[in-house]
């Protein structure tokens, strides 16, 4: 298993193709992916196909500010997939899982029970006052919620995130206008993120994830 330039990333070779891990912060494996041990450490195939966050880093995008003992606010956790890896990466750190659908935190319960480091929040993250007492100044900010006015949420939060810190956004153009090409909308929302936020990389994530972008970006 080799580092990537990406903190707690690895990488390793099968047939030429080239797969992503995270080390598993208790030894578990929550969905079932390939795993590889190496002495004591168990890697964690980190998949592009389903993660954005994989998939930017496969597609190379600039930097991944990620790191360990960090405080992250992850808006759209889903079932967890790439909050788990990301809990990888964090270690002693703490990623604050919001999502709006109350099946989906069900099954980020049962996760966050064996990961101490994330913290389910059932709520809207268009409405920040809804989590705003139970969570601590981050980091990062993660969003990845599909929503039309998806920007606009991610403002609302800002006021979360540290001086200097990061913001990592995938964007699906079908969710802001189906009938409207994917470039324009990237171009478009590249306009918005920079009102307020250093734009530091673009990636679009096809073939992995169709008319879907990401941008890492900082706060000023
Ligand atoms: C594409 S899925 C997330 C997948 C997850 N980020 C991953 O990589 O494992 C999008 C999630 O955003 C959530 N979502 C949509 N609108 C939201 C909102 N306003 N606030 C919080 N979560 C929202 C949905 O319930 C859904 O679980």
């Amino acid at each position: 298993m080799k580092s990537t330039k990406y903190t707690g990333i690895f990488e390793d070779y099968k047939r030429r193709t080239r797969y992503l891990f995270t080390k598993s912060l208790d030894g578990k494996n929550f969905f079932d992916e390939r795993d590889t041990k190496e002495g004591n450490s168990k890697y964690i195939e980190f998949s592009v196909k389903r993660s954005k966050l994989a998939a930017a880093a496969i597609k190379n995008i600039s930097m991944i500010p990620i790191k360990e003992n960090q405080k992250i606010l992850y808006l759209g956790a889903g079932h967890g997939y790439t909050p788990v890896h990301i809990s990888d990466i964090i270690r002693n750190g703490e990623i604050f899982c919001v999502d709006i659908a109350p099946r989906v935190v069900r099954d980020l319960y049962f996760i966050c029970e064996e990961r101490k480091n994330m913290i389910p929040i059932l709520a809207d993250s268009n409405k920040p006052e809804q989590y705003e007492n139970r969570i601590e100044k981050v980091d990062v900010i993660y969003q990845d919620i599909a929503q039309k006015n998806q920007v606009e949420i991610l403002f609302k939060n800002l006021k979360f995130l540290k001086d200097k810190g990061y913001v990592l956004i995938a964007i699906k153009s079908r969710s802001i206008d189906v009938t409207q090409v994917p470039k324009k909308i990237y171009y478009e929302v590249k306009t918005q993120l920079a009102t307020k936020l250093k734009i530091i990389d673009f990636k679009e994530l096809d073939p992995f994830e169709r008319d879907h972008c990401f941008f890492v970006c900082q706060k000023i």
